[in-house]
């Protein structure tokens, strides 16, 4: 596992940003052959969309053969609500960059039939080629997108009932009310992270340090679904010093 520790939030985010941007580029994706790309939500991706839109201002990267499959949704939040991860998407990136709103992928988390919905996404990401790679963040608790603690590290895409302590951290996003949190959500799954052929974390914070001491020092644990990634063969955790406070 490369683990590449920066001074801060800002350095780690566009060490992240700057290291999509290389793969991108090396990788010369046509319109048939595109970048496949799975994307995080949270706070601590926003820093690496403002590198990326930046250097896409700059014209320095392009978009326009990347295929992007975000991680998860919230189920029950109109897409138009502040909140849902397909506003965030759009306001933190889609918005400012060439990417073709057809190769955007969103779990729809008012979908009729959920499971169908779920199902489905993994399909498409099989038909898309499978993803290059996925980009993520983590919770305090250990958790990669929605895979609460406690998840197979064989799931898939799924619906999963929200953790106590997610709500509890989430709920800053709805005015620490935590009754407007959704109590569920729509998430890829441990296994759909695995698949992908590369994997980048961002962990910043002292807050994430224990999810970080589990995942590298700690063995395999489906409580901390991170330390999955001790199964993958390429992973990449980019921290701050904040967040190796208890390596
Ligand atoms: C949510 C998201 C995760 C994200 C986590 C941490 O639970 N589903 O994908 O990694 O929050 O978010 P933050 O970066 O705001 O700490």
């Amino acid at each position: 596992m490369r683990l590449i520790i920066r001074d801060d939030a800002a350095l780690a985010s566009k060490y992240v940003a700057d290291y999509i941007i290389e793969r991108i580029t090396a990788f010369n994706a046509t319109p048939e052959r595109p970048f496949v790309l799975g994307l995080p939500t949270g706070s601590s991706p926003v820093l690496i969309y403002q590198h990326l839109v930046r250097r896409h201002k700059a014209g320095e990267i392009s978009f326009r053969n990347v295929v992007t499959f975000n991680m998860d949704e919230y189920v029950g939040l109109s897409r138009e609500h502040p909140e849902s991860y397909h506003s965030f998407m759009y306001k933190h990136f889609f918005s400012h960059v060439d990417v073709k709103p057809g190769n955007i992928n969103i779990l729809n988390g008012n979908a009729p039939d959920l499971e169908a919905e779920c199902h489905e996404y993994e399909e498409k990401i099989k038909r898309a080629g499978g993803i290059e790679l996925f980009l993520g963040g983590v919770g305090p608790d250990g958790h990669i997108a929605f895979n609460e603690p406690g998840s197979s590290l064989k799931s898939r895409t799924r619906v999963k009932t929200l953790a106590y302590d997610t709500i509890v951290a989430n709920s800053r996003f709805f005015s620490n009310d935590l009754t407007q949190v959704p109590r569920m959500a729509l998430t890829v799954g441990v296994q759909t992270v695995l698949e992908a052929r590369e994997v980048v974390i961002i962990i910043t914070g002292p807050h994430k340090a224990p999810a970080l001491q589990k995942c590298i020092e700690g063995g395999l644990n489906h409580m901390w679904t991170l330390s999955s990634l001790q199964l993958h063969p390429h992973p990449m955790l980019v921290v701050d010093e904040d967040a190796t406070l208890e390596l």
